[in-house]
């Protein structure tokens, strides 16, 4: 294999990047953008690698989730502190139900790129870029709107740091405080189907708290804070590699953009680009495997990104959709096993369970979502294979994207508060009914 440089990624051919109008203005941008201080620090990342080894193991649980696409527009403390809350909230019942830990990692503070199927968009007789995501343009109709723009990628890093700011000052201010769930509440949970369970919850640990600090003199501190990692796709290369660096007193790169980027489906080409970049970085990286992932590619991928078998370096996020997972989960997990290595594997049960309603309105449903997550439960623990987390795109928010769950959203109430201009998200009830459902999957796995 040829020696891997933070840019050795330009020998290769890169799928889903804009192209800039002007080559001398991004390399202006990302002069500045290389010469800003990190996001994340280099110890974050290697606790992240930890517990996902603990999750692959068995011991921990993975709880991956946030906006399809989050816009500059939303960098507001509203949706940042409601995603934060829904993500504790169901922690907290995964936690209970299953007496696992929960490692809370956020498609947030960076997740600002998104694949698409098409280059251009026609509108009348108009044809236009396609809109990427807030890093590389605008979503407006309009020639000046959809040309990449390299002073959006310097837009995201800064939004992205606000975000992560506010996050580290929620936590390290007591948000996440274990004495008192109750701050986590959302404005609507006392209108929830789900509220009695969870209130019962919530009761619980109030109690095992105290039981804990008053006798077994456990430390209060340690019940103040909790951990929030950040993760997003990493599709723009540019944004990535700017981003990464050594640093003193270890060995190799490290993304310091997020703990945890991941390859999506779109850009997984074993002779491509983003796999070329992902293969030299010392973080733990996240793939995206779907129905058309072949044995030989995931083979392959094994070889040239986990090399090593380095425990927590590698999740694969299988995404097969509720009807395809019983048939394609079982020849990948065999791939693995064969392989020898150990990966940690998880269910984003999302992408694979997109559908269109009469009204051309994109959606997902409840119950879909529900099932490709049982599914993979039960293929896991037939392959003797270990299911280390979950992935959602959700929200803390009261919206109506989704079908179906407790309120049995119906295709009518998509049209009162659909907020997402990408894919649809769990609202805050489906999210918290999610949790204890997978909750009680887990229960009984164990
Ligand atoms: C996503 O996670 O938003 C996404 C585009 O997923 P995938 O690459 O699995 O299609
Ligand atoms: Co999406």
């Amino acid at each position: 294999m040829s020696t891997w440089t933070p840019d050795s990624w330009k020998q290769f051919t890169v799928s889903q990047q804009p192209v800039y109008p002007d080559p001398a203005e991004l390399d202006l941008v990302l002069k500045e953008l290389s010469d800003l201080p990190p996001l994340v620090t280099s110890w974050e990342v290697e606790t992240l690698k930890d517990h996902l080894a603990a999750c692959a193991r068995g011991d921990m649980f993975l709880l991956q989730g946030g906006d399809c696409a989050e816009s500059f527009n939303s960098c507001h403390p509203q949706p940042i502190t409601s995603l934060l809350k829904i993500m504790l909230q169901m922690s907290l019942v995964l936690t209970h139900g299953t007496r696992r830990r929960v490692v809370r990692v956020g498609r947030i503070a960076g997740q600002y790129a998104k694949p698409r199927s098409a280059d251009e968009e026609q509108r009348g007789d108009e044809v236009l870029p396609t809109y990427r995501g807030d890093l590389f343009n605008r979503s407006g109709f309009t020639r000046d709107d959809r040309t990449p723009d390299p002073s959006l990628l310097l837009r995201g890093y800064e939004r992205a740091a606000l975000t992560l700011n506010f996050i580290r000052g929620l936590i390290d201010g007591g948000f996440a405080d274990l004495h008192h769930p109750e701050y986590w509440d959302l404005a609507f949970v006392d209108e929830s189907p789900m509220k009695a369970e969870y209130k019962r919850l919530v009761a619980n640990i109030q109690d095992s708290v105290e039981f804990m600090e008053h006798v077994l003199g456990a430390s209060a501190e340690a019940m103040r804070r909790v951990e929030f990692f950040t993760s997003h796709e990493g599709l723009s290369l540019n944004y990535e590699q700017a981003q990464t660096q050594m640093v003193p007193r270890r060995s190799g790169y490290y993304n310091l953009s997020t703990h945890f980027p991941w390859i999506g489906m779109r850009t997984a080409q074993i002779d491509g680009a983003h796999v070329e970049y992902f293969r030299g970085i010392r973080n733990p990286i996240g793939v995206k495997v779907g129905p058309t992932m072949t044995n030989e590619i995931l083979e392959r991928l094994l070889d040239v990104l986990h090399p090593d078998n380095e425990p927590g370096r590698l999740t694969l996020i299988h995404r097969f959709g509720a009807d395809n997972v019983r048939e394609h989960l079982p020849r990948l997990i065999d791939v693995v096993k064969r392989s020898g290595k150990l990966v940690n594997w998880t269910v984003d049960a999302m992408h694979g369970n997109t559908e269109t309603t009469a009204d051309g309105i994109k959606t997902r449903r409840f119950e879909n979502v529900l099932s490709e997550i049982q599914d993979s439960f039960a293929v896991h623990a037939e392959e003797n294979s270990i299911l280390g987390g979950v992935h959602f795109e959700l929200t803390g928010e009261n919206v109506t994207e989704c079908l179906g769950g407790a309120r049995q959203l119906s295709e009518q109430d998509l049209h009162r508060a659909y907020v997402s201009k990408c894919d649809p998200r769990l609202n805050y009830e489906q999210a918290l009914e999610m949790a204890m459902l997978v909750a009680h999957e887990l229960r009984d796995e164990s």
